[in-house]
């Protein structure tokens, strides 16, 4: 009912305490155990005697109130699950997918505190980051599932680019590169049988409001956030939504139309074509061109012998670093 009571408020005129409670069908002690809950939450609703309720302001928090409220989706974040705090969203989410949580829930916290990320890797949620996770039921075989993490980055990237008008580039499969450093990352685990998926968890952790002094020095030469290359404080609410938006009509377009367009999207928005990259194949490192993306979301290397390595998993080193180029 809180979710109802903030709706009620934010179309802004002043309400009293009976007329909110009579057009929700509830009592005003209901309506103001709700208010109570709201300031609890963060919201500053001013209160008059006589007059009523005025929303002033909403907390700067990923509340699912907040994120829903012009939220345009259909599916995505209809089901959200917050946590102040948690140690990965990815470990909550994929406990309730395997519970029956519905396709499209997103597990959002304000603050992670055991965040990994691929190949096991320590993942900083730093300060003014976000960190979500969203379950994915997709109707397709688990060998198309490969594509998920391409389709996530594009997502991504896309809603940067709409949110801030920067220009991020994509690392193979799916970093997240602004002015030549890592603003982010996408983590994709699935669980599936042999000829279903069961769930997909993409999770995201972006740098969102960090500033530069919020950056460990262990990492300060390789990440960068948002709010730096933008030099200025961005709309966190608003991210989450333009991703979510760009998420879901990104995976409803391929599972309706296939993974060409995205496919061809995240060439144009890649760091990796052209450049000579390090690879691990068999264990060992190898070495080549790397020339484009299959239609599997393989990268395609060539290596200087002039065979052609398609590398599906593990990771991809810029020789030169993760540069701005295409
Ligand atoms: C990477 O760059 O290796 C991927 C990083 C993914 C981090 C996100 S933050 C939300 C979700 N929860 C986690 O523990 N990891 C992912």
């Amino acid at each position: 009912m809180k979710k109802e009571v903030l709706k009620a408020l934010r179309r802004g005129q002043q309400i009293s305490g009976g007329k909110l409670g009579k057009d929700l069908g509830i009592s005003r002690t209901a309506v103001w155990k709700c208010i109570n809950g709201l300031r609890a939450d963060g919201y500053e609703i001013e209160s008059t005697p006589s007059k009523g309720y005025c929303f002033i302001s909403a907390p700067d928090s990923l509340l699912p109130g907040e994120i829903q409220e012009e939220l345009k989706t259909h599916t995505l974040g209809r089901e959200m699950v917050y946590r102040p705090e948690t140690g990965s969203t990815q470990v909550l989410a994929k406990s309730l997918a395997t519970a029956g949580a519905a396709s499209g829930t997103v597990v959002i916290c304000e603050k992670q505190t055991g965040g990994f990320g691929r190949l096991g890797r320590k993942w900083h949620s730093l300060p003014g980051s976000v960190s979500f996770s969203v379950v994915l039921r997709p109707a397709i075989h688990p060998l198309e599932a490969l594509k998920f993490p391409i389709i996530a980055g594009v997502a991504v990237a896309g809603a940067i680019e709409r949110v801030t008008g920067l220009n991020p580039r994509l690392k193979w499969p799916n970093d997240i590169i602004l002015g030549g450093k890592k603003a982010g990352g996408i983590l994709t685990e699935m669980a599936a049988e042999i000829d279903r998926i069961n769930y997909l968890i993409i999770g995201i952790g972006l740098n969102a409001n960090t500033s530069k002094s919020q950056i460990p020095e262990d990492i300060k030469n390789m990440a960068t956030s948002l709010k730096i290359q933008c030099r200025r404080e961005i709309s966190r609410v608003r991210l989450i939504q333009v991703i979510l938006e760009e998420l879901e009509s990104l995976s409803d377009g391929f599972q309706r139309a296939g993974f060409e367009p995205v496919r061809k999207r995240w060439e144009e928005l890649g760091c990796t074509i052209g450049n000579q990259v390090y690879f691990i194949r068999d264990g060992k490192t190898a070495e080549g061109e790397a020339v484009a993306m299959d239609d599997d979301g393989a990268l395609l290397v060539t290596q200087a012998d002039g065979t052609l390595a398609k590398v599906l998993y593990g990771d991809v080193t810029l020789k030169t670093g993760m540069g701005e180029a295409g």
